[in-house]
């Protein structure tokens, strides 16, 4: 399956959003990463539910919304979710993980959980048959320009891992957190599939988007 990229949203330039879908579209951008932060689960603000249904509104690149929001099992009606997008829940911030993955697929969408660095990856071990993928932030959420957790690496092996010996290896893993082009590559061997793509890549400041994209994508090519 080919590798995706998933430009981080919150590190756009919110004054040229319309020329930077734009160019997304261009170039063949799989998804667009949407931080959702309720400032409770992480110490941050960042999107919220009118800036994705603009987005739904002005381009056909599928959304992927990173929830990282207390009680998602409340607020998945919030946000216009639809087919082909996919919904990347914390596992950490309902007590209804299960529950909150199947009402994302009830809505046509691929549901991800998403796991902290810090967080064992047992907790995927109950959900398995109600997940699409899964979301290892290799970064602690909440801020863009962070540098990566070192030992998240060889968490991607092991969810890999976890995943093919339960017969899912249709699941894709996506990775969030300072996904530069080096890091992309260790990750990509590592098992990633979907790349979350913000400061240290695509929204790197000496590159265009789009050098910034050919040159992600040929770091992440198999
Ligand atoms: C952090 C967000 C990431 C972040 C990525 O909580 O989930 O998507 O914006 O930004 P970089 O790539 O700069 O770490
Ligand atoms: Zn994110």
């Amino acid at each position: 399956m080919k590798n995706k990229i998933s430009p981080s949203m919150m590190c756009a330039d919110a004054l040229n959003l319309g020329s930077t879908l734009k160019e997304f579209e261009e170039n063949g951008i799989e998804y667009l990463h949407i931080d959702i932060m309720d400032g409770t689960f992480v110490p941050n603000f960042t999107l919220g539910t009118d800036y994705c249904k603009i987005l739904k509104n002005a381009t056909s690149i599928p959304l992927d919304i990173h929830l990282m929001i207390e009680k998602p099992e409340e607020r998945l009606d919030w946000f216009p979710i639809g087919e082909n997008d996919m919904v990347s829940v914390h596992a950490e911030s309902t007590k209804h993980l299960q529950k909150v993955l199947r009402a994302i697929k009830d809505k046509g969408a691929k549901a991800f959980a998403a796991l902290n660095p810090a967080t064992p990856i047992c907790f995927l071990e109950e959900v398995l048959d109600d997940i699409d993928g899964v979301l290892i932030m290799t970064v602690n959420p909440g801020f863009a320009g962070q540098k990566l957790v070192p030992q998240t690496l060889d968490k991607i092996t092991r969810v890999r891992k976890l995943l093919d010996e339960n017969g899912k290896k249709a699941s894709e893993i996506e990775v969030d957190g300072n996904v530069s082009f080096e890091n992309a590559e260790k990750m990509k061997k590592a098992g990633a599939d979907i790349f979350v793509a913000g400061t240290s890549s695509v929204f790197k400041k000496d590159l265009t988007l789009t050098n910034g994209i050919i040159k992600l994508r040929s770091f992440i090519a198999d």
